[in-house]
């Protein structure tokens, strides 16, 4: 069948989009078990720490095969509980990815410690495990492991290295739930781990995070520093002492009502990732210019970001990266494939890291002799490749919708490389 001359135009020199207005339906899908277990938790009469709350951690800790979780306000609390269960502590180095969530680096400086940032694997996207032996000094404590995007790092590879200089391993599962490394669940393979539950999220429970542990002296540092410091937990008989340094990051009932609801859920939606990615995945296949998110063997990527690289060399695009990758997202985005730029800079490159200064002084690099660690955002220059050309699909790829929303947002991107000598940046991205 042939293309009539607007289908084939581009939408953003004037032609018809690919894919209809409003095809894609919202994320989370909400149906009567969530409505009946929110109003159950409004109609209760504990909407603090209440009964949802512990039957959500339990639970949580049942579907991912951990022995113990704690429900958390974020994420980020359940990294920096992490931290402060596997003993980390002011001045310790912590090694971490150069590509990520601003807070996988910036829960390091939460407890006074330094990260050390190591660059990526291309292929992966997940920190480059054959350097992490090069980052390690005599101060090294621990490794914040990123699974990012739905794909787990090797954490045979990792976990013999931490082994072998003896450092503990925070997984932060936060964008990878159900992400499996041969058979194993993210967060059950390294010390402890945590998951996020924000609007985005694979569960979401609109804010919330989980923290994971199998063992009980972390369990039992990272929840003092999650209730005030106290050692006992709002359910027991509490003496309110603060015997260490807490923080409040204890999450509420209702937040847990919603997040239980959606548990029941999130097998399937994962499931729905996979499928929606391989509708994906099976129309763009061959584009010329695309270079495809990788499943390397013994994974199970969970397709949370089906992250999307735009080979330069191959389109023959010699000027700023940003500038070519930017102006295909507009015709993209014209097309209606709903691209997204996850993240623009890389970790080292953010202010707070290259200004060295969190507590004002120079702290925590001024006092523990650390202001000559690498922040030279050019010493990580497969973050920045990546960061610099890639373009996400993110919630096409999420129920409730089906492998033809996916196939229509393939359509779209194929649409624009396929035509891709009509994109000029300096006409698309100067435009008035
Ligand atoms: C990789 C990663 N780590 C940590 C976080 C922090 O999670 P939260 O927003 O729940 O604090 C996020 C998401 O925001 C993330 O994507």
């Amino acid at each position: 069948m042939s293309l009539t001359s607007t289908e084939s135009t581009l939408a953003i020199l004037g032609g018809s989009p690919a894919a209809p207005q409003d095809i894609v339906k919202p994320w989370p899908p909400i149906d009567d078990t969530d409505r009946q277990m929110v109003l159950d938790s409004l109609n209760g009469t504990n909407h603090a720490f209440g009964p949802n709350c512990q039957a959500f951690s339990k639970e949580m800790a049942e579907w991912n095969g951990n022995k113990h979780a704690i429900f958390t306000n974020s994420g980020t609390a359940a990294l920096h509980m992490g931290l402060v269960g596997c003993g980390v502590g002011a001045g310790d180095h912590v090694i971490v990815t150069g590509y990520s969530w601003s807070s996988s680096a910036t829960c390091i400086i939460h407890h006074n410690a330094i990260p050390i940032f190591v660059d990526i694997d291309f292929d992966t996207i997940n920190i480059d495990v054959d350097k992490i032996e090069a980052a390690i000094t005599p101060k090294t404590k621990a490794i914040v492991a990123v699974h990012l995007h739905g794909l787990a790092i090797n954490m045979e590879k990792l976990m013999e290295i931490a082994n072998k200089h003896n450092l503990k391993v925070i997984e932060d599962a936060c964008q990878s739930h159900g992400a499996e490394y041969k058979g194993k669940k993210v967060g059950t393979m390294g010390h402890c781990g945590a998951l996020s539950f924000n609007q985005n999220k694979s569960l979401c429970a609109g804010e919330g995070g989980m923290f994971l542990t199998n063992d009980e002296e972390i369990l039992a540092g990272a929840s003092s520093l999650w209730s005030f410091g106290e050692t006992r937990t709002p359910s027991e008989d509490r003496d309110f002492h603060a015997y260490a340094l807490g923080w409040m990051y204890r999450a509420n009932d209702l937040t847990a009502a919603f997040g239980r609801a959606q548990l029941k859920k999130l097998t399937g939606y994962i499931e729905t990732e996979r499928s929606n990615a391989d509708a994906l995945r099976a129309v763009l296949e061959g584009t010329h210019g695309l270079i495809m998110p990788t499943e390397p063997e013994n994974h199970l990527h969970t397709y949370y970001n089906f992250s999307i690289r735009i080979d330069m060399d191959a389109i023959g695009w010699t000027g700023e990266p940003t500038r070519m990758r930017d102006a295909l997202l507009k015709a993209m985005a014209a097309e209606g494939a709903h691209p997204v730029v996850w993240q623009r800079f890389i970790l080292p490159s953010m202010t707070v890291f290259q200004a060295k200064n969190a507590y004002g002084k120079g702290s925590p690099w001024a006092e523990h002799d650390a202001l000559d660690v690498d922040y030279n955002p050019a010493n990580f220059p497969v973050s920045q490749h990546h960061s610099d050309t890639h373009f996400a699909i993110i919630m096409p790829l999420r129920a409730p919708n089906g492998p033809e929303v996916a196939q229509v947002m393939g359509q779209g991107i194929r649409k624009v490389f396929e035509n891709i000598e009509k994109i000029d940046p300096d006409q698309i991205l100067d435009e008035k």
